[in-house]
């Protein structure tokens, strides 16, 4: 039986009919949905819709509906059920007869989709603070790994100055934290509950949503009809901090291409992520970093995806919306997807540290702390940097490092310039140069790895949720 077929006088068109299900993809809402009608049946017993038997024989088959998807995937292959909220009536009915067609009392599918949504989206997001925090972790590790080990850093991809390896990883670090507080934050807008909106006026029933909100974990019920039932505000914040994500994720696979050629040669790819060629026998190709790069414009598609369907919508629901579901689940799959292999991939890769640091004391990386050395001796700032950028040309001329120029001819370039010229432009005093916090000297790149371990660990705090 259809849900709405009353008013009908001729049957749907077939085609129409198949085409605007959207049980194929809504099944894996199910256990949201039974939790969800459980809730409400309870509303309804509270209600005085429902006798205490009749509760419980519709929490029975509601239980019986979630064993039976769980150990039969054939039992979710109903060609007829428009969508899952059909599917649970029409098992419902199956099971317990004309009961289970008391259960739709009082509420609409439109805020039933909107709460079977919002408890994907919390659930996904608690999944995703696990991975993210595993993925965190694995640079956190590699980090400490990397002692004082340097590269150089680049700005307009030409080497820049010298940094700690662990301070390169702490950068993607940051952009992963706040990855993780942005789906924080939107749990805390998508946690509120649309049951006991109705269609969009609000139920019909004096139902108690509090307590309707309370059973499914949510922080309370949400403030209007109107607004809860076509609002997808949740979804498209979540599938946007999503596509940040993945765009971080975008740049730093880019940089290790890039750091995995032969030019630089600072990353050797690891094997079990890394593929040849079909054709070239000595190719090892960075295949796993490729396609995360890819990957991105999927979930950034999405993101536009859900932008452009609510965009023009006039309140309240519209079928529109449930265009909505499938960019949800696409985004989250795939971010859920690619987490564990970019954390197995940075478990593995090495780090070809000689290079990195060979990198990273050539190239005139240490001109700013030279110009800085000037500066100390009550240059100013302009003309140091001046000075030593014709040292920086002479050097190039005679293809050496700075420190390898004469003192005469440093002097002859500016007055300022003494012995202890060339015993400040090494490596390590470069580094320890930048003696700031957010800086790279190893003093405080050693407490920002502490601090980013205290956070990362911060995001498995969240309990997980028994509500179904
Ligand atoms: N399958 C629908 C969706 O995902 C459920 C809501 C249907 N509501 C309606 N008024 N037709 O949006």
């Amino acid at each position: 039986m259809k849900m709405w077929s009353g008013r009908f006088r001729q049957p749907l068109d077939p085609e129409f009919e198949k085409w605007q299900r959207s049980f194929p993809y809504d099944q894996r809402l199910l256990p949201f949905e039974l939790a969800a009608s459980r809730a409400h049946a309870n509303a309804l017993a509270h209600a005085g819709v429902l006798s205490s038997e009749e509760l419980s024989e519709i929490v029975k088959a509601l239980g019986e509906i979630g064993r039976r998807a769980e150990s039969d995937p054939a039992f979710l292959n109903d060609p007829e059920a428009e969508d899952v909220h059909h599917f649970v009536e029409k098992q419902l009915a199956a099971l317990i007869g004309a009961t289970g067609y008391k259960l739709h009392t009082g509420r609409s599918r439109n805020e039933e989709i909107a709460t079977d949504l919002r408890l994907f989206v919390r659930q996904s997001i608690d999944t995703l603070q696990n991975l993210i925090a595993d993925w965190i972790e694995a640079m956190l590790a590699r980090a400490e790994a990397a002692g004082t080990s340097a590269m150089p850093a680049y700005t307009h991809l030409q080497p820049a100055e010298p940094v700690l390896v662990a301070h390169w990883l702490l950068a993607y670090v940051e952009m992963f934290l706040r990855d993780a507080s942005r789906l924080a934050d939107c749990r805390k807008r998508a946690n509120l509950c649309p049951l006991g909106s109705g269609a969009v006026a609000g139920a019909t029933l004096t139902i108690p949503r509090q307590a309707m909100a309370a059973e499914l974990g949510f922080d309370g019920p949400t403030a209007n009809s109107i607004d809860a039932t076509s609002d997808r505000d949740f979804a498209i914040e979540f599938v946007d901090a999503l596509s940040l994500l993945t765009l971080h994720l975008s740049r730093w696979a880019e940089e290790m291409i890039l750091f995995s050629t032969l030019a630089y040669g600072f990353v050797e790819l690891p094997e079990p992520y890394a593929t040849g060629s079909s054709a070239m026998p000595q190719k090892k190709n960075p295949d796993l970093l490729e396609l995360v790069r890819g990957k991105a414009a999927r979930v950034m598609g999405y993101a536009t995806t859900l932008q452009t369907l609510v965009k023009g919508l006039p309140l309240a629901y519209n079928k529109d919306l449930q265009e909505t579901q499938e960019p949800v689940f696409n985004a989250s799959d795939t971010v859920i997807g690619v987490l564990p292999l970019v954390t197995g991939f940075m478990n593995t890769v090495e780090f070809n540290d000689a290079k990195m640091n060979q990198a990273a004391s050539s190239g005139f990386m240490n001109a700013w702390a030279a110009a800085a050395y000037l500066v100390e001796r009550g240059v100013p700032s302009r003309f140091a940097h001046e000075a030593v950028g014709k040292a920086v040309a002479l050097a190039v001329e005679r293809g050496c490092d700075l420190q390898k120029l004469p003192l005469a001819d440093l002097q002859a370039i500016h007055s300022s310039f003494d012995a202890a010229f060339h015993s400040c432009l090494g490596l390590t005093e470069v580094l320890a140069l930048h003696d700031v916090p957010g800086g790279t000297a190893p003093r405080h790149v050693k407490r920002a790895l502490q601090n980013a371990r205290e956070r990362a660990a911060a995001l498995r705090s969240q309990e997980p949720l028994a509500i179904l």
